[in-house]
């Protein structure tokens, strides 16, 4: 079996079906995992060499089901995208344990059982994983103490990945997007949010799902060979951009 294949998790919509998109266009089979059944029916129809797997990653038992699922159906895994995730904005006072957990149950826990569960695959197909992470995770703000830190967390997970798992043959690497018009973003995203961002963006713009999938598609790919422990930011400046004071600009 010599086609490539990828996992690709938070596959129904957003930066993940994106992702889904390109990795079939370049020839992958690829595995849709999703916990959104009917969205994910939707996003999976019509698309050839797509294989959608419904789970919740933040569910261990559904995991090592989903797991096995893929490897079955894929015969290999070259590649795992760890997209999916969730966000909620509020003040430290209102986040209470169940919300804190709510966010980290998906987008930290999820990425590290993913990774766990398919890490002997990974290791047999010299393979890569992508953990999505965020700016948020880069620099703090407001109302993002669980999605902030998850996202963090998220980093340094990436770097312990890397550090143990490059032995195998398997790169780790983290994607940092910046706003992106989804419907996670939209959400949180209020009007006054979106004008700031505008502003403190040198590009002046939020990104597409398909800037963001072209990054992940090529830290996957064997023209990143060498490169793993990587945090990049796709993110129009916004995060190099440190001292964005409207004082000093020219
Ligand atoms: N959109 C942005 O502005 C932005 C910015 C920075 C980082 N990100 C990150 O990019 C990733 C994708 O975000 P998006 O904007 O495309 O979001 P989205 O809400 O459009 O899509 C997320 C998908 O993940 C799925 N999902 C959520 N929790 C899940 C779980 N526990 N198990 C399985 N599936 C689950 C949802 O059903 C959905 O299909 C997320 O990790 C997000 O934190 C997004």
């Amino acid at each position: 079996m010599t086609q490539k294949t990828a996992v690709v998790t938070g596959a129904a919509r957003g930066i993940g079906l994106a992702t889904v998109k390109l990795f079939l266009a370049e020839g992958r089979k690829v595995a849709m995992v999703d916990r959104d059944v009917e969205a994910l029916d939707i996003a999976a129809e019509g698309l050839e060499g797509a294989v959608p797997i419904v789970c919740d990653v933040a569910v261990q038992d559904q995991v090592t089901k989903m797991a096995e699922t893929a490897q079955d159906r894929l015969g290999r895994v070259d590649a795992l995208v760890n997209n999916a995730g969730v966000a909620d904005f509020g003040p430290i006072a209102e986040t209470d344990f169940a919300r804190w957990r709510r966010v980290m149950e998906t987008n930290l826990d999820g990425v590290f059982l993913c990774s766990q569960e398919l890490a002997p695959a990974l290791a047999q197909a010299k393979g890569a994983v992508v953990n999505i992470a965020s700016i948020s995770g880069l620099r703090a703000s407001t109302l993002r103490v669980a999605y902030g830190t998850s996202k963090a967390a998220v980093i340094q997970l990436t770097k312990q990945q890397a550090a143990e798992w490059g032995e195998q043959g398997i790169r780790a690497n983290c994607v940092c997007p910046g706003p992106v018009d989804t419907k996670l973003a939209l959400a949180v995203h209020s009007p006054e949010i979106r004008a700031a961002y505008h502003d403190a963006i040198p590009l002046n713009r939020y990104g597409t799902e398909q800037e963001i999938a072209e990054v992940i598609v090529f830290l996957c790919s064997d023209k990143a060979s060498y490169v793993t422990g990587q945090i990049i930011s796709a993110d129009g400046g916004f995060e190099s951009t440190g001292v964005g004071l409207p004082a000093l600009r020219v």
